[in-house]
């Protein structure tokens, strides 16, 4: 059995160009799925929102959302590094509660680790976190809890203002103890530049190929949805959305056709242990299965 990476191992990995695979997962059987095909590290993200509640942003995404979900997949992948994400409003809002909404992720949801979304503006609750012995990993670039802020889902690094925040929110993390940082939808460019400039691992969603590990969502790699929108920043491996569909489809034509269920779906019994099924014995029951020859004869198929 493989053991679980460490945030030591992770920077180690980082300085032996060994590429860090993350991938979101939501519940016991995707997180199982991930641990077996040989994942790094998965994040409980507030995608969740998105792909599994059926939300259009992640901002109405709960602490206990995320608690729940974080449980499921802590008992489906029992040797990988879970990191969490600490939802819209549950950290930035005073020290103490940051602190607690941290702790509560860890202890009941069994997360190794949180992920918070922004830079400067957060590296205090980040040193504040660490202080108190929790793995943060930062989340800069696009940054969805901030979408109305933004304007909407668009490319970060493109103007020099952005990427003169960008250097210094990844620095800002850094320093306060951050031992990793996501950085999402940034120009290639400027994402291999702030991998090359920090030590910590830099993985990426949609920042090209100069960083340090690669994180996707488990939906969107296996087209797990109705529709299915294509990004450009996606590999997809499969398409489970239309084997779910046909299938499910076929599962409905079975039904009504008759053809499910068939012989081999079905129990038998022999027609003297029927009555007791029904809450008697032979003697005492009024079935009288013993008069009718092909039922005595044969074994008969229970509903
Ligand atoms: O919530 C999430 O899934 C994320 C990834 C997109 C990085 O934050």
């Amino acid at each position: 059995m493989r053991k679980r990476l460490t945030i030591t191992k992770m920077k180690k990995m980082k300085q032996d160009r060994n590429a860090i695979s993350v991938l979101t997962a939501y519940d016991y059987p995707s997180a199982k799925l991930a641990e077996e095909a040989g994942i790094d590290v998965i994040l409980v993200g507030d995608s969740l929102g998105n792909v599994v509640l059926g939300y259009e942003t992640t901002i109405p995404v709960t602490i206990d959302d995320i608690v729940y979900h974080t449980r499921s997949v802590a008992r489906g992948a029992q040797q990988t590094f879970i990191v969490a994400d600490m939802p819209f409003m549950t950290y930035g809002i005073g020290r103490e509660a940051t602190l607690r909404n941290a702790a509560k992720i860890m202890q009941e949801g069994g997360a190794q680790a949180v992920k918070l979304e922004g830079g400067v503006e957060i590296a205090a609750d980040v040193s504040a976190l660490v202080k108190a012995g929790i793995p943060v990993m930062g989340h800069i670039g696009l940054t969805p809890q901030s979408v109305h802020q933004l304007g909407g889902y668009k490319v970060q690094g493109k103007l020099d203002a952005e990427v003169e925040q960008l250097v210094k929110d990844a620095k800002a993390l850094e320093e306060a103890g951050a031992f990793s940082i996501v950085l999402e939808l940034v120009t290639e460019p400027i994402a291999t530049m702030i991998s090359e400039m920090l030590s910590i691992p830099i993985i990426g969603i949609g920042a090209g190929r100069g960083c340090d590990g690669q994180v996707l969502v488990y939906h969107d790699i296996l087209q797990y949805s109705s529709p299915y929108f294509e990004k450009k920043f996606v590999k997809t491996y499969a398409d489970i959305g239309t084997t779910i569909r046909n299938a499910i489809q076929s599962y409905v034509d079975d039904v009504k056709t008759g053809q499910f269920p068939e012989e081999e779906h079905v129990f038998n019994a022999q027609p003297a242990h029927i009555p007791s099924l029904y809450g008697g014995s032979s003697e005492s029951s009024n079935l009288n299965i013993t008069e009718n020859k092909d039922l005595a004869n044969k074994e008969v198929k229970l509903k």
